[in-house]
């Protein structure tokens, strides 16, 4: 389609349903199709697990995405069983694939308060011993990676939600009995990723920070006083998990990225996925595949913003459902690996400008 019939359809696409949007999207014929128009990334999450053994999933994963991010496969729980031990295999695996498909990887996550090994439950360590645990954790991961696979591993969530919901740095994280105050550990975390790979991005992530609101705001006042602290941070991951009866305020999306850019910030959407109930019906499926169209649109209309990430892709394999029962239809391709609407909204949002 010539690039005058496609601007034309703009109004259209915006106006109309997602048979618009449908008619929109024809002329990419993937995700990182359309994704490559627009200079943006576009991917999700992956298991090492399905990459070994579902033919499907891998080519769904190969013809749709230009990045990856592995689930589950690179943080501390799973990669340090015993202390000082450490097994890559799995990781290694993801990106190893993701190199063989000349497709980028987000690494997550180095510090957070979740899945980190039950060694560290089990020992009562003192902050000394824990600040020691976490430098060495991120010298060793950051700098495996770095080593085998140069400029591979090209983001990494060095902090996952730190912030509480009063906007304060979460007390219950293992990590804050480092140093004198809960947040301590935050910039050491940073300084130690920096060092292990000079060149990888440096990224927080969060969840709920989507819009202006106290705990985007309390991020913003970290991380504007980490940069004016010197403190190597390069960009901001707003993860997005979103539901259907809180939809977001895209203009207050939009502020926030804003302002956060104007820190100097790269931003990226980086856990994107839409709950709806099981066996949704066609209306709340509209609404879904206009959720992830406006997300993208979004992402592609803020020069900030680099990628779009989801959290899975298929309602076959998500988090969702062990975590929300009864909402397991939160991505868009279906449990068989159909395409549902939201795919064409994604597909026609990652096209505008
Ligand atoms: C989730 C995984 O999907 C689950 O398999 C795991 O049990 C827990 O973590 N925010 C994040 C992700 O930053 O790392 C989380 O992933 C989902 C919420």
């Amino acid at each position: 389609m010539c690039r005058f019939l496609k601007w034309l359809m703009i109004p259209l696409t915006l106006g109309l349903g997602t048979g618009a949007l449908d008619a929109f999207a024809k002329s990419a014929s993937s995700l990182s199709q359309a994704a490559m128009v627009s200079h943006r990334l576009v991917g999700s999450e992956v298991e090492a697990k399905l990459l070994r053994s579902d033919p499907t999933y891998v080519s769904i994963v190969r013809r749709e995405f230009n990045v990856v991010v592995p689930q589950n496969e690179m943080k501390f729980g799973w990669v340090s069983r015993k202390r000082g031990e450490y097994d890559f295999t799995d990781a290694d695996f993801i990106v190893d694939f993701a190199q063989k498909n000349r497709m980028k990887v987000r690494g997550t996550t180095l510090a957070w308060h979740r899945n980190y090994p039950r060694w560290l439950w089990d020992t009562n360590f003192s902050g000394d011993e824990l600040k020691k645990i976490l430098l060495e954790h991120i010298a060793t991961e950051v700098g495996h990676f770095a080593f085998k696979f140069p400029g591979r591993v090209f983001v990494w969530d060095v902090v996952n939600e730190a912030i509480g919901p009063n906007g304060k740095p979460r007390p219950e994280t293992i990590w804050s009995k480092i140093g004198q105050n809960p947040g301590d550990y935050i910039p050491l975390a940073f300084q130690a990723a920096r060092k292990a790979d000079p060149t990888s991005e440096l990224f927080y992530n969060d969840y709920g920070i989507e819009e202006v609101n106290s705990k985007s705001d309390a991020v913003y006042e970290l991380l504007k006083s980490l940069k004016a602290g010197g403190v190597p941070i390069d960009g901001i991951g707003f993860q997005m998990h979103i539901g259907f009866r809180e939809p977001l305020q895209m203009d207050s999306v939009r502020k926030n990225m804003e302002r956060f850019s104007k820190l100097g910030l790269k931003i990226q959407i980086t856990e994107f996925d839409y709950l709806l109930p099981n066996n949704p019906s066609q209306e709340l499926l509209e609404r879904q595949a206009r959720a992830y169209h406006d997300a993208a649109a979004l992402c592609v209309s803020t020069p900030a913003c680099e990628a779009f990430l989801s959290w899975g892709f298929t309602d076959a394999h998500s988090w969702i459902p062990d975590f929300f029962p009864g909402y397991g239809s939160a991505l868009y391709f279906d449990e068989k690996y159909q395409p549902k609407p939201a795919y064409q909204g994604l597909l026609s949002g990652l096209l505008l400008r």
